[in-house]
């Protein structure tokens, strides 16, 4: 059989299902996405989830029936959706009916009303439309204001300086009433000074236009039922467009002639970029505003020469897809940035970007807000809950949706699904190496190879500092290869062995040569406290300068933080005093009031750790003051080299280890690359700690090449490639065994497969897959495949009859799909949740609790048996029978926490899932984070990971059970408790939650000073910010801001299609020839 022969072709099928979206299904994010992955196993977890925690915590959470996703992006509050819109625009059809039917009478009885006049007349003139506004301004004011104002005419001038949305909706008013052959106004009710909400002014201007159309039909009674639907439809259209367009309230000339120049010089990029001539355009094919935000935003004046060799390399002009590898903090991502907005200005594709965890996707989504606002074109986040699957149509303009891994997935597959994959027309990728991390590697992969199959238009690039094998990613992704060694601060690295200082030289015999002694008065007390001279170290940089120091394991930066503290001068104190104490306070602000005694006594002196057992809260907070120097040293895991940008002029790495596992040269690198801020730093330096005893192993870890990048598709069994074949069927983007096999052998796993797994073909490999798939009841075959293309070597599978069938995806695959529920786990959640049927407890929560606690998490977790024995006796008879049904008994639990032998068997999983269970649940109680930390002894970062990943879990468990009739009644059940898992904060506080980089304590701050809503955050000063929130630096309440406006602007936009949805005909409306 010829498997490689033209038989199987490259077959894409797409279907276009006019069904409910895929929602959470590809959106449950799995808690990795969350942080950077450390190599202390549990810290990983924990530390992944935890700055997911801090995102919105929205959606996920969906009515039963309708999975309008706009329902899960925006949750049930501060929302657009459904109920609150929908009605509104039933009710006013229904006034306006009622208004026609109640004019058409009163102009029968020649009433003297101006507004019945005209429509006795049946003519609409500009003086009886402009009174009766006018008569309406004049009401509203008086019962506003409780006196008479004087109605003013707006002459053209003062036009020009009315709020961009009232500007628009007279110029859509004009051509809507133009469209029913009327004779309009251009007088209308204005208060420029007005800064409504967006739903104030949607209402406001509603209802004038209602009335407006009211005239109008009268003129055009004549006209059909649909011309008056498509009225209505236009002016509210208009309306919210303009409304959603009004990013500042003052819309000015200058602000409209530079919006036109943009707008101009974006077309003449396009141009250009469409022609094949050499001519960049004022700024790489972009326009010059591009280059002049880079100064304003970024301070960057120039483009580095490497950036501009990259930018006009032919590959890049050809659209080819290409990887770049630069050293650490050689400035990548502007070139990414670049290429990016050629594609959202001048080619009008969307662009999505790959990033490797949450805080950078934030970081990011504030960073390039601004330049959304200004360029006109959308940043949309997918990431922890944000999202929405498949995202919103825009019409007019393109969207910029930077997403974490798994989101990116789920972004893909709706893509693919809705058949709108070729809408995107760049994918980039930051930190390509990622693809060999593991099951987030293998996600990486089948989103890429999904692109790569059902897309030829879409451009892949992929970035990295770390990349060795690349030959074999530009194979998998068909793709050009740049490099260079630039990086703009020169980092020196060196190496300490007892007080020797070694400066690290590839050229030297020994791989290092003798650089100084440390001079430093230790006294004994200090050399038994530090005996690698931590001390010394730091204080050669702090204050003035900062120094990072990366510990083995979250104690060990707990208890270097304090020892150093412990030796530090009175003098530090003195440092930035004031607003270390503020920050103190702050912190205690974001926690109820409590503070960490280790923190109580190392951020007076400037110094703190950073790991994944604090909050988020109190992470972003320790990571703002460090960035603007008010703390000088942290003290860290591995996790903050490949999280949030937080370089230093000193980086010193405690031990060559992470955890107890040695250093890899990829991680080493990361962590060195953290010194020397570009900009700020003239030099940055490197020093590794290092005893005798590991210096062979540390002089070949800094001498030998990186590490190869390698596949995990196949390694990472059930969250690998049995998930890529399940979505593949799902998706049908190939059905059946030679496309599988067909795509399979595009992958990263199929450039390596020679290497990796010698002792399997490709193709057995995907026969057993499939295999696998099927007698687990998630695939079934369907019909007969022929078997001519199949190669000689493969045709030992002949004789098995059950491959030769295309396959399609059975109830329980398609809830797991959906559900995004590992596979390892999908018959146990059935089982589970089929038991459950049997007898649900629902006096109390705990027993929905217990069944969407995440599996995984359960499966690492190492109960306190006395505190277990404790909170179990503390339960309600009722919860107690939860305990009863699920299999674990108060006798086990007691005999456990006395340290009793126990013959009987228990399942472990179950006994653990329940502890967390109660975790959940007396968080659920309580919602304090601090008491629920100390009752259970664990930390408060990894309570606050598990809710976020319940609150995950629960959605998925939701989607699961949607696609099984038999779960019907666990529906709204979950809905309620996926929300309060997600809601575990003040309610009030959700809606400004949901701007990116806001968390809860910020949140808090900004509700106390009178910013209760996004539409509040969007119209605020930053100047104002500035002033009366405490700690805000004036780039955050920038970034703030925009990030504000986007969404807002975001949100209006989904209104908006909303509204045309809801208004459109259907496409199968039955004809008058049909009927
Ligand atoms: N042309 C330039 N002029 C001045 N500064 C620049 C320039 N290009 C980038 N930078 C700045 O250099 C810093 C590092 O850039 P960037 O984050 O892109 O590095 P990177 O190559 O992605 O590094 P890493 O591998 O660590 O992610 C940023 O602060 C960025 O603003
Ligand atoms: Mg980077």
């Amino acid at each position: 059989m010829d498997v490689g022969g033209s038989r199987i072709r490259r077959r894409v099928s797409v279907r276009k299902r006019n069904r409910p979206s895929l929602e959470i299904l590809f959106a449950a994010p799995t808690v990795a996405e969350l942080r950077p992955g450390d190599e202390e196993e549990e810290e990983d977890k924990e530390e992944e989830m935890v700055a997911g925690s801090r995102r919105r915590k929205t959606v996920g959470v969906q009515p039963v029936e309708n999975h309008d996703s706009e329902e899960d992006m925006f949750g049930d509050y501060d929302s657009f959706a459904e109920n609150s819109f929908l009605a509104q625009v039933d009710d006013l059809e229904q006034k306006y009916m009622q208004l026609s039917e109640n004019r058409e009478h009163d102009a029968d009885l020649a009433t003297a009303d101006l507004f019945s006049e005209s429509i006795k007349h049946n003519k609409l003139s500009i003086t009886t439309v402009g009174s009766f506004i006018e008569l309406k301004t004049h009401e509203h004011t008086e019962n506003q204001s409780g006196h008479k104002d004087v109605a003013v005419e707006p002459g053209p001038d003062l036009l020009c300086e009315l709020p961009s949305s009232q500007v628009l909706y007279f110029e859509n008013l004009q051509n809507s009433s133009n469209d029913l052959g009327d004779q309009s106004t251009k007088e209308r009710d204005w208060n420029p000074s007005s800064h409504k909400t967006v739903s104030e002014d949607l209402l406001h201007n509603s209802i004038e236009q209602l009335q407006q159309i009211h005239e109008s039909s009268s003129k055009v009674r004549t006209s059909s039922d649909v011309n008056r639907r498509k009225s209505l439809k236009d002016v509210l259209k208009s309306t919210m467009a303009g409304n959603a367009k009004a990013q500042t309230p003052i819309f000015s000339r200058t602000k409209q002639l530079k919006e036109n120049l943009l707008s101009e010089e974006i077309n003449v990029a396009k141009k250009t970029i469409e022609s094949p001539s050499d001519d960049l355009g004022p700024f790489y094919s972009l326009p010059s505003k591009v280059r002049d935000l880079y100064v304003q935003f970024k301070g960057i004046e120039k483009l580095y020469e490497w950036q501009h060799a990259c930018l006009t390399l032919n590959s890049v002009q050809e659209r080819k897809n290409l990887i770049y590898s630069l050293p650490t903090s050689g400035g990548k991502t502007l070139v990414a940035e670049i290429l990016m907005l050629q594609e959202l200005l001048c080619r009008r594709k969307d662009v999505l970007m790959i990033l490797p965890y949450v805080a950078i996707v934030q970081e990011k989504i504030s960073a390039l807000s601004s330049f959304g606002i200004e360029l006109g074109f959308f940043v949309e986040e997918y990431a922890g809950s944000k999202g929405k699957f498949p995202p919103i149509k825009r019409r007019e303009k393109k969207s910029l949706y930077i997403a974490t891994i798994e989101k990116g997935h789920g972004l893909i597959n709706s893509l693919i699904e809705t058949g709108r994959i070729n809408s995107l027309g760049l994918v980039v990728v930051d930190e390509l190496h990622m693809i060999a991390e593991g099951s987030r590697g293998a996600v990486l992969e089948m989103t890429l190879a999904k692109i790569i199959y059902t897309s030829k238009t879409t451009q892949i690039i992929g970035m990295s500092a770390t990349l060795n094998n690349v030959e074999d990613l530009q194979e998998f992704l068909q793709a050009e290869y740049y490099t260079s060694q630039f990086r703009p601060v020169e980092l020196k690295e060196y190496l300490k062995i007892n007080d020797t200082i070694y400066k690290v030289d590839s050229k030297a015999e020994a791989g290092m040569t003798f650089s100084r002694l440390l001079n430093y008065k230790y006294s004994d007390a200090l050399k038994k406290m530090d005996p690698d001279h931590l001390v010394a170290l730091v204080t050669e940089v702090i204050p003035n300068y900062s120094c990072l120091v990366f510990c083995p394991t979250k104690k060990n930066c707990e208890n270097v933080a304090e020892m150093i503290c412990k030796f530090l001068s009175k003098e530090y104190l003195k440092h930035r005093e004031k607003e270390k104490q503020e920050m103190i306070k702050n912190l205690k602000n974001i926690s109820n009031g409590n503070l960490c005694p280790v923190l109580k006594c190392t951020i007076p002196l400037g110094v703190a750790y950073h790991h994944s057992g604090l909050t988020s809260d109190e992470r972003k907070l320790l990571e703002e003051a460090y960035s603007t120097g008010v703390l000088c040293l942290l003290t860290c895991t591995s996790t903050l080299a490949a999280g949030v940008n937080l370089p230093a002029r000193r980086v010193i790495l405690r031990a060559p280890y992470v955890a107890k596992e040695f250093l890899k040269r990829n991680q080493y690198k990361q962590m060195i690359g953290r010194a020397g801020r570009a900009g700020i730093d003239s030099v940055g330096e490197s020093i590794l700690i290092l005893q005798e005893k590991d210096k062979q192993q540390v002089l070949e870890l800094i001498s030998r090449p990186l590490e190869n990048c390698y596949s995990h598709l196949v390694q990472e069994f059930t969250k690998g490639i049995q998930t890529l074949f399940l979505s593949l069927i799902g998706l049908k983007i190939a059905t059946n065994l030679g496309d599988i096999y067909h795509f399979m052998s595009g992958t990263f796993f199929g450039v390596q497969q020679k290497f990796l797994l010698k002792e399997k073909s490709l193709w057995e490999i995907t026969v057993e897959s499939l295999r696998y798939l099927t007698e687990k009841g998630l695939l079934q075959k369907n019909t007969i495949f022929t078997e001519k293309g199949l190669t000689q070597k493969d045709a030992i599978y002949k004789s098995e009859e059950w491959f030769q069938f295309s396959f399609h995806i059975t109830k329980l695959g398609q809830a797991s799909f959906k559900g995004t529920i590992d596979l390892a786990y999908c018959d146990i959640l059935y089982r589970d949740l089929k038991k459950g049927l049997e007898g649900l407890v629902l006096e109390s929560l705990l027993h929905l609790v217990y069944l969407t606690t995440p599996y995984d998490m359960a499966s690492q977790c190492d109960p306190d048996w006395m505190i277990y024995f404790r909170q179990f006796n503390q339960l309600s008879p009722a919860e107690q029978n939860v305990a009863t049904l699920i299999g674990v008994s108060e006798n086990y639990i007691g005999k456990k926490a006395s340290g009793q032998a126990i013959k009987k068997k228990v399942d472990k999983d179950i006994v653990n899932r329940l502890y967390l269970s109660f975790v959940l649940y007396t968080l659920l109680k309580e919602t304090n984070i601090w008491s629920v930390s100390e009752k259970f002894n664990m930390p408060r970062g990894y309570i606050q990971s598990l809710l976020t990943a319940a609150a995950t879990f629960s959605s998925c468990v939701l989607h699961f059970c949607e696609e099984l009739e038999e779960f019907w009644v666990y529906r709204a059940l979950l809905v309620e408790l996926t929300k309060k898992l997600t809601y575990c904060v003040r309610a009030e506080l959700v809606p400004l939650m949901e701007v990116t980089g806001v968390l809860e304590g910020r949140a808090k701050q900004l509700y106390n000073a009178g910013y209760k809503s996004l539409t509040h955050l969007a119209n605020a000063d930053p100047e104002v910010l500035i002033r009366t929130i405490d700690h805000l630096s004036r780039h955050q309440a920038k970034q703030i801001v925009s990030s504000a406006k986007m969404l807002l602007h975001e949100k209006a936009e989904a209104l908006q299609e909303e509204v045309e949805e809801l208004l459109r005909l259907p496409s199968d409306f039955p004809s008058i020839e049909k009927a």
